[in-house]
């Protein structure tokens, strides 16, 4: 994770963004620590990237690279204002060594634009990922080749839903919540045959991004301001927990974005 310490609404690359409105860095990060806090509370490790002062969107730290099995694929940002992340999250995963197996040997540089588990979601042994608005298709055979692992490509087409994670969340390795009406007509075909017992999101629960959400298998920490999600999550066994990231929303964030998970 990255501290928003730094974090502003100075340009805008999505629709959630709006320069005019700006946002609040202070707010940012009190929100923020409660997010960390309930990670560690929960008993998982956080490890942390330093924020750069140039760097206002550097919070979303899940497009910084895809890790599985502790081996990180590089991001290669969309938009110059954030392309400079990708190094920095590079270095830093190389300087984690007690996580990866071969320290700063295990890093794949892309060639193709590819936004980190923004659009790339690790559901079990399988890779979903996303194109449409960020991610280069292209990247998806890269990232299948780098990990050895089987990627099913599907497409964006709701400019609001840019990016993978704002619109399917992972609950458990055989189980997602997804936003239909995000992905095109083909993408729902292939959502609906995977995943046949998938939680149905309504558009009240994606508005909010409500499925930008992390989950550790069990409890799943949810954005706040959705309706039929946390029911829908209690109702299949598992533990809501509503985190209020209002001031991240603003830049077309929150607990996913915020959120880099290293699958081991
Ligand atoms: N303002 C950021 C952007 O548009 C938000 C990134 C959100 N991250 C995510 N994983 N969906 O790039």
């Amino acid at each position: 994770m990255c501290p928003p310490t730094h974090f502003a609404v100075r340009y805008a690359i999505n629709q959630w963004m709006d320069p005019t409105r700006g946002a609040d860095a202070a707010v940012a990060v009190a929100q923020w620590q409660t997010l960390h806090d309930t990670y560690r509370q929960l008993g998982h490790r956080v490890d942390l990237i330093d924020p750069d002062p140039d760097l206002a969107d550097m919070v979303f730290a899940a497009n910084g690279g895809l890790v599985v099995t502790g081996r990180m694929f590089g991001a290669s940002f969309a938009h110059r204002q954030r392309r400079r992340e990708a190094e920095l999250h590079r270095r830093r995963f190389a300087a984690a060594r007690d996580f990866t197996a071969t320290p700063g040997a295990d890093i794949g540089i892309p060639t193709h634009v590819n936004e980190g588990e923004g659009d790339f979601l690790v559901v079990g042994e399988l890779i979903l990922a996303a194109s449409g608005f960020r991610t280069d298709p292209a990247a998806h055979g890269e990232v299948a080749d780098f990990f050895g692992r089987l990627v099913v490509s599907l497409r964006l087409h709701d400019p609001r839903f840019y990016h993978l994670d704002t619109a399917v969340a992972v609950l458990d390795d055989h189980t997602i919540a997804y936003y239909p009406d995000a992905f095109t007509a083909d993408s729902r075909r292939v959502l609906e045959e995977l995943f046949p017992d998938a939680i149905i999101a309504c558009a009240d629960d994606a508005l909010v991004l409500g499925l930008n959400a992390v989950s550790d298998g069990r409890n799943v920490l949810v954005p706040t301001g959705t309706t039929h999600l946390v029911p829908a999550l209690r109702e299949r066994g598992f533990h809501p927990i509503e985190i209020d990231l209002s001031e991240l929303l603003k830049a077309g964030g929150s607990v996913k974005c915020a959120t880099m998970e290293l699958h081991r």
